[in-house]
């Protein structure tokens, strides 16, 4: 009887041992774990707007913006150069074209087709597309240029997120 009583305390002294090392331990990794994760917890920081200039600057004629953007990922942090290609029709309406081919990625030029006037040209598989970005057909993109969401406000016209064109495909 004697001998098991003694096997109880020391039992319940193992459990109180490894109860309070347990709460003293969590007490410390909680904190740790939670910096280590935070980033990915907060998400993406981006989706904001950038200035490129006044929409009095663009007309019909496309022309080739660049600004910068700042990215958060995670913990992944980073300044990147962007480019658009902005026009203004004339009803004021502004689009502005990434200049990102949507067949393997080159960049597009304005009019430097001699053969294809007036149209973006991507040198690296004869690709083109037409002023509003939408793709030649025959030529190898097989969607149109991506657009960026735009906003016009205190006099200046500001960039957004990149998001799918939904023209289609054109003749020319
Ligand atoms: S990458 Fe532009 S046509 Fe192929």
């Amino acid at each position: 009887m004697g001998d098991k009583r003694e096997i109880s305390r020391r039992t319940f002294l193992n459990y109180a041992l490894m109860g309070t090392g347990g709460f003293l331990a969590a007490g410390m990794i909680t904190p740790m774990i939670r910096f280590a994760v935070d980033p990915l917890l907060k998400g993406h920081a981006g989706g904001d707007k950038v200035a490129v200039g006044s929409p009095d600057e663009f007309n019909a004629e496309p022309k080739r913006v660049e600004f910068k953007v700042h990215t958060k990922d995670g913990w992944y942090e980073a300044e990147s150069t962007m480019s658009a290609w902005v026009t203004k029709n004339e009803k004021g309406e502004i689009l502005a074209l990434s200049p990102i081919c949507k067949h393997l990625g080159c960049t597009v030029d304005w009019n430097t087709s001699p053969e294809h006037p007036n149209q973006y040209f991507c040198p690296c598989h004869m690709g083109r597309y037409s002023i509003n970005g939408e793709h030649i057909l025959g030529t190898p993109p097989l969607v149109s240029l991506d657009e960026y969401e735009t906003e016009v406000k205190d006099g200046k016209l500001y960039l957004g997120k990149i998001k799918p064109n939904p023209r289609p495909g054109v003749t020319g």
